[in-house]
């Protein structure tokens, strides 16, 4: 989505702003642009398309100035033309705004402008609220914001910069993520870290309300009501080179590779051997409450929603508690049944998902307890859970998530370990879980070391129209994000299904055409599963499977085998995903697709 990064100091803006949204340019976006105020007044650039457009026009003539702002847009409001690109200016031309999520009242406001004699050149709804902005300017930039804000609903991540006042950034937040960096003698504002992590490492995370103004000698930061807030200030652990794709052709393939280390992260100090269970005490959940737990909704969306679906095999299994998993776009607009004595799990990657926050807010409304498996450290859900586990997998880049999966599978393990120890997992049934989940780093290094073969493979089905990934029990959710890998990255119509389901319906498209990629790990329903390979084989299907063993009976099955290693079975879509992820990625590659910047897809999802 949509991308914000804005600087003010003794530096140049424009190289800044630009190198700020080209570390912003794995969000997502469709146009590019920036404002940066100097001697003359406001100069503006912008440019439909990929950042390189802008910094055609920028090789031109670049603006100069020491304060300024600068965005990457994805289209709400307005085909992704270069007049909707932001930034955009009030009716005068000296206010400039970069908008990040949606006002909704744009419509009505923009009419009751008209009316008074404004004149719009965009279709966006940004431009009517810069416009209501220098409607209010009486020589206060961040009181014309402010009273502009009070008339507006929706959500925005918001940062303005006037002619008038050539040394201030006004930036807000409601709904949009917003942090200002502080760096020395010199300010920055953004919507994630990314942008700001080569200048400094100190961050003041926004909350909903908070407005930041910057100036050249400090920061404040208030709401509506009051003129100062205190807030602390974060360090981010991240470092650049970790942003940075280290050698590898894309961040998506890096990520894959980072998995042993990224899984360990998760793990990493979480796992008590002796007593079979684990350490978790992020949950903010006492022992009693534990066991008093009715129920667990788990929510979420994308892949997110897959690595939920895994968790409800495992907490059911383990821990014997009823678990639903529900889209989180779904739950926030249902009539949920949830109260004190339901446990409501939201998984994010990033931490900022329009639907997946908008359901952990409505499950806390009914009073239910909220926990969040979050990877971005100090994003949204994180702040606004009752406790949870961040993931530590490292910054994910690629649009498409791998390493975020994994990990999030490996928190779901650790809470319903937890879970299970406190009602009914005997120590040595934790023990022996405990002993697979350190084992994984090394048989995901494994599989790793055989992405030639998966390479190889690919190869083979570069022109398939469609796919179908089937899996059973606990690798049914594999097998669902399986077919999303392939979708998302390499416009192949994929499809996962329950293996036996295929009967019912997707068996009609089998033809030689169709590469069917089955999950069998050695498990509960293995034999199974191989019957469902015996049938694809009868129609023609070209059958390739992931098992443990490629032993003779899967050999004839199969046009293509990969052997992967054992584990406890509720771990197994930690490592039956891996292959599918690469079968993806080199799939994509082979079709000349931008792997990290799928087309249409948006990182983070921050409108609903
Ligand atoms: C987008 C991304 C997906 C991601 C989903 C949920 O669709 O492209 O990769 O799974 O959002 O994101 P979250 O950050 O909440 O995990």
């Amino acid at each position: 989505m949509c991308g914000i990064v804005g600087y003010v100091g003794p530096r140049e803006a424009a190289g800044i702003l630009v190198e700020g949204l080209r570390r912003l340019e794995y969000r997502g976006y469709d146009s590019a642009g920036i404002a940066v105020v100097n001697g003359n007044g406001l100069e503006i650039r912008k440019a439909a398309g990929k950042l390189s457009s802008l910094e055609q026009q920028l090789a031109n003539a670049m603006p100069h100035g020491t304060i300024g702002i600068g965005h990457t847009r994805w289209a709400t409001h307005g085909a992704p033309t270069t007049p909707n690109a932001h930034p955009h200016t009030d009716q005068n031309e000296r206010i400039a705004v970069i908008h990040n999520g949606i006002i909704e009242n744009a419509g009505s406001i923009r009419k009751m402008l008209e009316q008074r004699g404004h004149s719009f050149h965009s279709d966006t709804d940004t431009e009517v609220l810069v416009h209501l902005v220098g409607e209010f300017y009486q020589g206060s930039l961040e009181e014309a914001v402010a009273t502009a804000l009070r008339e507006v609903d929706g959500a925005y991540g918001l940062a303005f910069i006037s002619e008038d006042e050539p040394d201030v950034i006004v930036a807000a937040r409601k709904g949009s993520p917003l942090l200002v960096g502080v760096g020395e003698g010199e300010y920055f504002i953004a919507s994630d870290a990314s942008p700001l992590l080569e200048h400094t490492r100190s961050v003041v995370y926004l909350d909903d309300g908070e407005m930041a103004i910057l100036t050249r000698d400090g920061y404040r930061i208030r709401n509506l009501e009051t003129d100062r807030i205190e807030k602390p200030v974060n360090q981010i652990e991240w470092d650049l080179a970790a942003v940075e794709r280290g050698g590898y052709a894309h961040f998506m393939l890096k990520e894959i590779f980072e998995q042993p280390e990224s899984l360990w992260n998760t793990l990493r100090g979480h796992l008590l051997e002796d007593e079979g269970t684990s350490r978790v005490t992020g949950l903010n959940l006492s022992d009693e409450q534990i066991k008093q737990l009715d129920r667990i909704v788990i929510t979420a969306c994308g892949t997110s929603w897959h690595s939920a679906l895994i968790g409800e095999y495992m907490l059911e299994e383990l821990a014997r508690i009823p678990v639903e998993v529900e889209y989180a776009s779904e739950f926030r607009y249902r009539n949920p049944v949830v109260d004190e004595r339901t446990l409501v799990i939201g998984i994010s990657q990033s931490g900022e998902t329009a639907d997946t926050l908008a359901a952990i807010r409505e499950a806390k409304l009914r009073g239910a307890r909220t926990i969040g498996l979050v990877n971005v450290v100090g994003s949204t859900i994180a702040r606004e859970v009752d406790g949870g586990i961040y993931l530590h997998a490292g910054p994910e880049v690629g649009v498409a998530s791998t390493k975020a999966f994994t990990s999030q599978v490996a928190a779901l393990a650790l809470v319903a370990l937890r879970f299970a120890r406190l009602r009914n997992l005997s120590i040595l049934q934790g023990r022996d879980l405990i002993k697979h989940l350190q084992e994984l780093p090394a048989h995901i290094q494994t599989i790793l070391d055989k992405a030639p073969e998966i390479e190889a493979l690919a190869e083979r089905f570069v022109r398939a129209p469609n796919a179908l990934f089937l899996g059973r029990g606990v690798n049914f959710p594999a097998a669902l994000e399986g077919a999303l890998k392939l979708k998302e990255i390499s416009y192949i119509h994929a499809e996962g299904y329950p293996a036996a389901e295929m009967k019912h319906g997707p068996i009609a498209l089998i033809d030689e055409m169709m590469p069917v990629v089955f999950l069998a790990p050695n498990d509960a329903v293995y034999q199974k599963v191989l019957s469902n390979m015996e049938e694809v084989r009868a129609r023609g299907g070209k059958v390739i499977a992931i098992v443990n063993e490629c032993d003779a009976e899967v050999e004839r099955l199969a046009n293509a085998c990969m052997a992967i290693p054992v584990t406890h079975e509720l771990l197994s879509p930690i490592l039956t995903v891996i292959p599918l992820q690469l079968f993806a990625y080199y799939v994509a590659v082979r079709r000349g697709c931008n792997v990290d910047q799928p087309r249409n897809l948006a990182k983070s999802v921050t409108v609903e």
